[in-house]
C-alpha cells in the first residue's frame, strides 16, 4: 500500500496483534505504577494548564512578542490557578493532623499569589506594558519555586 504522506515509501505493515499487545502492556503498566490519568488528583490538571501557558509566555518574553494568544493563555491560567486554590495538595495527607490547618492556609496564600500575578499579567497585557509583562512572567518562576518547595513532595 502507498503511504499518502510519502507516496514513494511503502508503509511498513504492523501486525494488529503487536499493536494490541503493546497497548495492553502500556495500560497494565500504568495501572501497576498507579499512574492511571483518571486517578490523578484534580490539582494536577489545573497545574498542567498553568504550566502550559507559562511555557508559551516564557518563550514569548524573550522577544516580547505578546499577542492575542498571550491574553487567552493568561485568562486560562487565572481560572486554573483559582480552581487549584480550592483543591488540596496531595502532600496534605502526609502532614500531621495538628499542622494541617496551618499548611492549608499557607497553601492558599501561595496559590493566591499565583492568581494575583495572573490578574496583574492580564492588566499589563491589555495596557500593552511589555516590560511589566516580562517582569510578571519572571515573577511566576519564584512563585512556582516557593509553592513547590513548601507544598509539593520531593
Ligand atoms: C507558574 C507557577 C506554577 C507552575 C508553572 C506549576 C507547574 C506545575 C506542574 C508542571 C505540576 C506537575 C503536574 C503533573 O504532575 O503532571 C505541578 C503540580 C503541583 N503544583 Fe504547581 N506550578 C506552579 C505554581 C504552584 C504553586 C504556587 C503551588 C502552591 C500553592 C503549586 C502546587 C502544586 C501542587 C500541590 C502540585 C501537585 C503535585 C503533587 O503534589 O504531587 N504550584 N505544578
Amino acid at each position: 500500500m502507498v503511504n499518502p504522506q510519502n507516496p514513494r515509501t511503502p508503509r511498513a505493515k504492523t501486525p494488529g496483534i503487536v499493536v494490541i499487545a503493546a497497548a495492553l502492556a502500556l495500560v497494565l503498566g500504568m495501572n501497576f505504577a498507579g499512574l492511571n490519568a483518571a486517578d490523578e488528583p484534580p490539582i494536577v490538571e489545573h497545574m498542567t494548564v498553568v504550566n502550559d501557558g507559562y511555557k508559551v509566555l516564557r518563550r514569548q518574553a524573550r522577544t516580547k512578542a505578546f499577542d492575542e494568544e498571550s491574553l487567552k493563555l493568561v485568562i486560562e491560567m487565572q481560572k486554573a490557578a483559582l480552581a487549584a486554590m480550592h483543591e488540596k495538595a496531595p502532600m496534605l495527607a502526609k502532614v500531621p493532623a495538628a499542622e494541617q490547618a496551618q499548611f492549608t492556609i499557607g497553601f492558599k496564600k501561595s496559590m493566591r499569589d499565583l492568581v494575583t500575578a495572573t490578574l496583574d499579567l492580564e492588566i499589563a497585557l491589555v495596557e500593552g506594558n511589555k516590560d511589566q509583562v516580562v517582569e510578571l512572567i519572571d515573577k511566576l518562576a519564584s512563585i512556582k519555586k516557593e509553592g513547590h518547595d513548601k507544598f509539593v513532595e520531593e
